[in-house]
């Protein structure tokens, strides 16, 4: 691991009672404290407004806060101007010099920080060639696709080896298919340089993919941060459950030990209730059976109705109405669709097992 001089490890980040109000009172980040460690993968994903883009802002040094510390690789940015931060962003919009070249674009801040000529063409050099862009060296950012442009946005930021990298929705603008492509290669890159990279994001499925640990953010409050699979496998909340991915989802007014008495029956789960009021599952955790093959010594088998059959070929959705006439949304992979699928009118059973139940607080 890299270190500082005081011998805090470089591209470690420290927020402690960050915030930042706007005038008119909209209080756009509101007492954050985050450790984000060196090295990793962190992606900060929550709805539009909730703050992302200001937070990162003043990390990097645009915005300053109204109140809190920010600590970058062991120094305290107080009085540290954006272009003295060992930070360099990375936009949606890729903000290239539409008169410059490739190459140029990409050895602009090395010109602005003096480095010597023959060093920055070889650096300009290999990171062309580790973003696979070389072939476009002498090309105007006119000259090039959108996944072409935000790779040399991308090199941009690389190429002044930066402690840390921020990526504000940097895919955001790209087609569905090259978005997933860039996804992966951004997550290797950012593996092999070591940096710390910090990720926007309001796409549930992009964090999922790419991130070493995640938080979920709502009104400019971290609702929960931690590895992706703990944040979706527990969320503490019904805003976090709902944000990151599909679940069904019951509020209880009463319970016996470790039954609920929830609107679709009584439901199981695996540990005794305490203070939790909301049981979740989520639609793939739901296990699907003909009427006939159902396992009749269970708890919380709950036959039902397929009304709607959702096909989105590696899965299908079910949404089923239950006896007592709630709905449940269930989800089947296809790898045996010829023997297992419904048809709307047709009847199977759901088993919710009680370890796959979460219950959540409030
Ligand atoms: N310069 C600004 N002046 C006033 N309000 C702002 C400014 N920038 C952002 N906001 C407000 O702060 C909140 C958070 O915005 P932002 O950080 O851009 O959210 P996100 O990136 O998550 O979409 C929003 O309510 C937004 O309207
Ligand atoms: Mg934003």
């Amino acid at each position: 691991m890299r270190s500082s001089p005081d011998g805090a490890s470089r591209g470690e980040i420290a927020l402690d009672a960050i915030s930042r109000v706007f005038g008119g009172g909209v209080i756009a980040v509101d007492q954050i404290d985050l450790n984000i460690r060196a090295g990793e993968f962190f992606t900060l994903l929550g709805p539009s407004g909730c703050g992302k883009t200001t937070l990162l802002r003043m990390i990097a040094g645009f915005e300053t806060p109204d109140a809190g510390r920010i600590v970058i690789s062991g120094r305290e940015m107080q009085n540290v101007p954006a272009h003295l931060r060992a930070v360099n962003t990375v936009f949606q919009s890729y903000a290239l010099f539409p008169h410059l070249s490739v190459a140029e674009n990409i050895e602009f801040g090395l010109r602005m920080r003096r480095i010597a000529s023959p060093d920055r063409k070889k650096r300009v050099d290999q990171i062309m060639a580790l973003l696979q862009i070389d072939a476009f060296a002498r090309r105007n950012p006119a000259q090039l696709s959108g996944g072409q442009r935000q790779r040399v946005a991308l090199a941009r930021a690389l190429v002044n080896e930066p402690d840390v990298v921020l990526l504000d929705e940097p895919l955001s603008a790209l087609d569905a298919k090259l978005r997933a492509e860039l996804q992966v290669e951004l997550m290797r890159m950012q593996k092999r340089l070591g940096m710390t990279f910090v990720f926007v994001t309001h796409d549930q499925h992009e964090a999922l993919v790419m991130s070493d640990r995640m938080a979920v953010m709502e009104r400019g409050r971290l609702l929960q941060v931690g590895p992706v699979l703990d944040v979706y496998e527990q969320p503490r909340s019904v805003f976090v459950a709902e944000f990151l991915g599909q679940s069904n989802i019951w509020k209880f007014a009463s319970h016996t030990g470790n039954v609920a008495q929830t609107p679709i029956g009584d439901l199981v789960v695996a540990t005794p209730i305490g203070t939790q009021r909301t049981a979740m599952i989520r639609p793939e955790k739901i296990w699907l059976y003909p009427e006939a093959e159902a396992p009749g010594d269970r708890p919380n088998l709950f036959p039902g109705t397929v009304r709607e059959a959702i096909y989105q070929g590696a899965a299908t959705h079910y949404h089923v109405e239950l006896v007592g006439g709630a709905m449940i949304l269930a989800l089947d992979t296809n790898n045996q669709a010829a023997e297992r699928s419904w048809g709307p009118g047709e009847k199977l059973v759901l088993e919710l097992k009680p370890g796959n139940i979460m219950l959540i607080d409030g």
